[in-house]
């Protein structure tokens, strides 16, 4: 592989698919962090996608043959450098074809080939990633479905398909994950976050609102952003991830849980607890609240209000005779309130912020443990530290759970 310095180094095997022109995207945003990107492409991917615009984009030759007419890369048997030189293996799109042939043995290419000489170490990391993409009823297809399922068993991490627009004109399951998708789960691989499978992790972000009159509000500056990054790392991990959300000014996931008040957030993570392993309070909830609220608009020159505490969610769930683990926020310049919140809310972890945190793109958080443990980190973007903290929440998930109180809640998936 050819020399320079580059932060990870990523192999992308394209096939045949559609959806090979969105690999383009996916190699930008590896590029965009400095990765090297060495791509591999099938026959029929080169019927669909251009070889010019990846070697544009990566910078490097495309390696497309088992027997090339001339060498582009320095090493004699290029297949087995292929497949043990880079820190990741990335198959998008991954057509059925690939999948079945992987799953039987079969190594009649470079792609095939190499995908056999993939070091076992690498595949158990986690570190072998396949983002199908086909017509929904070859994905459901039982031939398809035990290939997959085979692979998983092995090691090999499946980026499922989104239900959308197919290239064969009809919506349905079997649409490549977005390259944003893949570019997360790829970072996550690397930054060996435990896997979370058959565990329910339940994560609230946003602020909540709480009406003074029917037009206006109390409420505060949290975007949500933070709370959505982690419940799409907690999802990447494995976990089965549920968010509720308050008012955001980000992005929502489709099947988020939409609240306004605090009242309502706390009854939506009452239903979902008895379920839940991990629980992530992430969202900013108002701690107070009209006292009354009035039925029509306030026309008064003053105004006084009489605000009483909104319901402590915390508390309400730290009573329950079997919590799951807990993690809480604190937006606070004091790490003392913090370590009281932690100890009076029976929280396993919280995480301490600044108060400048609320509505910025980045984040200078403190961790405080139950046993007592600090953790600071540096200053990181708010997808960054998702990333982070779902891994220290994973370490201590796996490490409690052999305590019946945390066994999981949720049947191996
Ligand atoms: C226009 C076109 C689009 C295709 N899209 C897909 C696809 O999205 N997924 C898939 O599994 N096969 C798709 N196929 C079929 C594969 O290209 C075919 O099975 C091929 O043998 C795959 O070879 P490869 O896996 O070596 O790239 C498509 C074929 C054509 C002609």
């Amino acid at each position: 592989m050819p020399a320079g310095i580059k932060t990870v180094e990523l192999l992308l095997g394209v096939t045949g698919s559609i959806a090979a022109y969105k690999a383009l995207e996916l190699v930008r945003l590896c590029r965009r962090d400095n990765w090297g990107v060495t791509v591999v492409m099938t026959r029929s991917a080169c019927r669909l996608v251009g070889v010019e615009s990846f070697r544009t984009l990566t910078g490097r030759p495309v390696a497309r043959e088992l027997f090339p007419r001339e060498r582009i890369f320095s090493s004699p048997v290029e297949h087995i450098d292929l497949a043990t030189r880079p820190d990741i293996i990335v198959i998008a799109p991954a057509t059925a074809n690939i999948i079945g042939k992987l799953a039987h043995g079969i190594a009649d290419d470079l792609l095939a080939t190499l995908l056999l000489a993939i070091p076992e170490e690498k595949v158990r990391q986690g570190r072998v990633l396949f983002a199908p993409a086909m017509n929904e009823n070859m994905w459901r297809n039982r031939i398809v479905q035990n290939n997959v399922a085979r692979l998983t068993e092995l090691g090999f991490r499946f980026i499922l398909p989104a239900e959308g627009e197919l290239a064969c004109g009809v919506t349905g399951t079997g649409r490549m994950a977005e390259p944003a998708t893949i570019f997360a789960h790829c970072q996550s691989a690397l930054a060996n976050i435990p896997r979370l499978s058959g565990v329910s992790a339940l994560v609230t972000t946003g602020r909540t609102e709480e009406p003074i009159d029917p037009v206006r509000i109390i409420t505060n500056r949290s975007s949500g952003l933070l709370g959505v990054e982690i419940a799409r790392h907690f999802a990447i991990a494995g976990a089965r991830t549920r968010l509720i959300a308050g008012a955001v000014s980000v992005p929502l996931p489709a099947d988020a849980i939409r609240v306004r008040t605090t009242r309502e957030m706390a009854d939506a993570v009452a239903r979902f607890l008895p379920e839940t392993d991990i629980l992530v309070m992430c969202a900013a909830v108002a701690d107070y609240q009209p006292a009354e609220t009035a039925g029509d608009k306030y026309h008064a020159k003053q105004l006084t209000l009489k605000l009483k505490r909104t319901p402590d969610i915390l508390t309400l769930v730290a009573r329950r005779k079997n919590p799951p683990l807990l993690v809480g926020f604190s937006l606070d310049n004091s790490l003392n309130r913090a370590k009281d919140k932690l100890r009076h809310k029976h929280l396993d972890l919280i995480v301490a912020n600044p108060v400048e945190t609320a509505g910025s793109e980045m984040i200078k958080p403190t961790l405080l443990f139950r046993s007592g443990r600090t953790q600071r980190l540096p200053e990181l973007t708010k997808p960054d530290f998702a990333r982070e903290l779902v891994k220290v929440v994973a370490q201590l998930f796996n490490n409690n759970s052999e305590q019946p109180s945390l066994r999981k809640k949720t049947k191996k998936g």
